[in-house]
C-alpha cells in the first residue's frame, strides 16, 4: 500500500504541472519554468515552485533525470530528490552514488536554491554537449534534495519583508532541531574505541528500532533510510549562517563545547573540505572578515574547520552518515545570511558553481573495485580495511566498494565471514580512483584443496616407493 500511495502521488505530482503546461504552449511548457534556453532562474522558489522547477529539469533531460521522494515532512510535503544519472533509477554495479542535501535548517534557504541552479546548470551543459558534465553524470549516479525540511522553509518565507528572523523555520514543524535529532552515534563509537568494538555501520540491523523510536522527526527517519538503503560514498549537507567547510567529527570526545574531534579519516576529510572551499573564491579568502562582529572563527583555516573545533553539535547528520553507513558527508556553510535578499542568489551561486562540481567529482578518488569469490560471484557486505584508519567499509549489493583516500601507499585488505583475506598494496594518486579487485577464497574450497594436494603427494609417494 505505501508504494501505491508513492506511485500515485508521485503521479499527481508530476502530472500536475504537465497538465499547467499543456495549457501553455508547449515550449513555454519545456522551457519556461528554468527559464527559455536553458537560463537559470535566480529566485526564491516555494514548495510549489520547487516542484514546477525539478519537473522542468527533468522535462528538459529526461533521459539523465528521475525524481523521487523519499517520504513526507511533519505537515505532508514531499522530500523531493532529483537523481542524475545515465541510468536513472538504478544502482550501477561499480558507479559510485553522491548526494547533496540541503535546507536541513528550513531558513537557511541558500543551499535549497543552488541545488535548484546546479540540477538546472547541469542538464543545460550536458545538452550543451559539456565533456566534463557529461563525464560526470555518465560515471556517478548523483542525488540533490533541495530541502529536508519544507515545512521550516515555508515558515520562513512567508515572513514579511526581505529580512528575516535569525531563528523562524530552523526546526520542523514539531519544533525539532533535524540537526541535532540522529541517533548520536559518536557515544557508541568514542566507547568502541577505547574498549573494542565495530568501527562502521553502528546501526547495523537496527533498522527497527529507528522505526519504533518516536523522538525521531518523520524527516530524519525518511533520511536514515535513505542513508541506510543506497550505497552512497560522498556527501554533503548545505546549511547558512557562516562560511566554511566543516568536516568530522562534530561531537567532541569529552563533550567539551571546542574541541578539536579527529576521526580516523581526518587526513580524507581535510582534503574533502578544502575541495570545496578553495573553489569558492570567498570561503577560502583568508583575509574574509568574520560574518559577524563576535563569531568565533579562530579554528577556521584555508575555508575549512572541523566540527567540534568549532562548536559540538550531537546527533548530527554527517557524524551519523559516517558511522552508520559507508558515506562521507561534510557539512558546507554557504552564505552570513541565512535568508539573503532574492537579488543576492547569482552571486552566490557564482561563488559556489565550481565548488559544488568539484565536489562531486572527489568521489571518483581513493581506491575502488569488486570483492568476488573464486566463481566469479559477488560477495557483499565484505569489509574493506586500510592499514592505519580505523574506519572500514563494507561492499555493496554487487560486491562493488569504493574506499575514499588521499594520496599515497597503503595496505588494502578484503575479508569476510568464511573466506581467507586478502592483502594488496595499493599506490594512491590524488584521482582518478585507483582500481583494485579482489578474489576470495572460501575456507571451504582451501580444505578441499588441501585434501587435494594430500591425495596427490599420497599417490606420488605411494608410486614411487610402490606399495
Ligand atoms: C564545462 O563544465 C565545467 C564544470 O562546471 C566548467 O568549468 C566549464 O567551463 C564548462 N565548459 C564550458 C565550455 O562551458
Ligand atoms: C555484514 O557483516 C557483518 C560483519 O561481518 C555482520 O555483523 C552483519 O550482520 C552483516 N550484515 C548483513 C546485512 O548481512
Ligand atoms: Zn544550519
Amino acid at each position: 500500500p505505501a508504494a501505491f500511495k508513492n506511485v500515485f502521488a508521485l503521479a499527481a505530482f508530476i502530472l500536475v504541472p504537465i497538465w499547467g503546461c499543456l495549457q501553455e504552449t508547449i515550449y513555454q511548457c519545456i522551457c519556461g519554468y528554468s527559464g527559455a534556453d536553458g537560463e537559470i532562474s535566480f529566485e526564491y522558489h516555494r514548495y510549489e515552485e520547487l516542484r514546477k522547477a525539478l519537473v522542468s529539469v527533468w522535462l528538459q533531460c529526461p533521459t539523465i533525470t528521475r525524481i523521487y521522494t523519499i517520504g513526507e515532512s511533519f505537515e505532508g510535503r514531499e522530500l523531493l530528490v532529483l537523481e542524475m544519472s545515465d541510468n536513472p533509477g538504478t544502482h550501477e554495479p561499480g558507479e559510485p552514488e553522491f548526494k547533496y542535501i540541503a535546507n536541513m535548517h528550513g531558513n537557511e534557504a541558500v543551499g535549497r536554491e543552488l541545488l535548484i541552479y546546479l540540477a538546472q546548470y547541469l542538464c543545460n551543459q550536458y545538452q550543451q554537449g559539456n565533456e566534463t558534465i557529461i563525464d560526470l553524470i555518465h560515471n556517478t549516479r548523483i542525488h540533490l534534495m533541495p530541502s529536508m525540511n519544507p515545512d521550516g522553509f515555508e515558515k520562513a518565507a512567508s515572513q514579511p519583508g526581505e529580512i528575516k528572523d535569525w531563528f523562524v523555520g530552523r526546526s520542523n514543524a514539531q519544533g525539532v532541531d533535524l540537526n541535532r535529532n540522529f541517533p548520536d552515534l559518536d557515544r557508541i563509537i568514542y566507547i568502541n574505541e577505547r574498549e573494542g568494538g565495530a568501527n562502521n555501520h553502528l546501526l547495523q540491523n537496527m533498522k527497527k528500532a529507528v522505526d519504533e523510536n518516536t523522538k525521531l522527526a518523520p524527516e530524519t527517519k525518511a533520511v536514515i533510510h535513505w542513508i541506510m538503503d543506497i550505497p552512497f560514498v560522498l556527501s554533503a549537507n548545505l546549511h547558512g549562517g557562516d562560511v566554511v567547510a566543516n568536516y568530522p567529527y562534530d561531537e567532541t570526545r569529552t563533550g567539551s563545547t571546542h574541541e578539536y574531534s579527529a576521526s580516523p579519516d581526518d587526513v580524507v576529510f581535510k582534503s574533502l573540505a578544502k575541495s570545496y572551499s578553495m573553489y569558492n573564491p570567498v570561503m577560502s579568502d583568508p583575509h574574509r572578515p568574520p560574518c559577524r562582529k563576535n563569531d568565533d572563527d579562530s579554528s577556521f583555516k584555508d575555508g575549512i574547520t572541523n566540527g567540534g573545533a568549532w562548536y559540538s553539535v550531537p546527533g548530527g547528520m554527517q557524524d551519523f552518515n559516517y558511522l552508520s553507513s559507508n558515506c562521507f558527508e561534510i557539512t558546507l556553510e554557504l552564505s552570513c545570511d541565512k535568508f539573503p535578499s532574492e537579488d543576492t542568489l547569482k552571486t552566490y551561486w557564482e561563488q559556489n558553481r565550481n565548488s559544488l562540481v568539484n565536489y562531486i567529482e572527489q568521489v571518483h578518488r581513493g581506491v575502488k573495485g569488486f570483492v568476488r569469490d573464486l566463481q566469479g560471484n559477488p560477495v557483499s557486505n565484505a569489509t574493506i580495511s586500510v592499514e592505519g584508519i580505523d574506519h572500514d567499509i563494507t561492499t555493496a549489493k554487487d560486491g562493488d566498494y569504493w574506499r575514499l583516500l588521499a594520496p599515497g601507499n597503503y595496505k588494502v585488505a578484503a575479508s569476510a565471514p568464511g573466506y581467507l583475506t586478502v592483502i594488496k598494496k595499493v599506490a594512491v594518486p590524488y584521482t582518478p580512483a585507483t582500481r583494485v579487485d579482489f578474489e576470495l577464497e572460501s575456507l571451504m574450497e582451501r580444505k578441499e584443496e588441501e585434501r587435494e594436494e594430500l591425495m596427490d603427494w599420497w599417490k606420488m609417494m605411494s608410486e614411487t616407493l610402490n606399495f
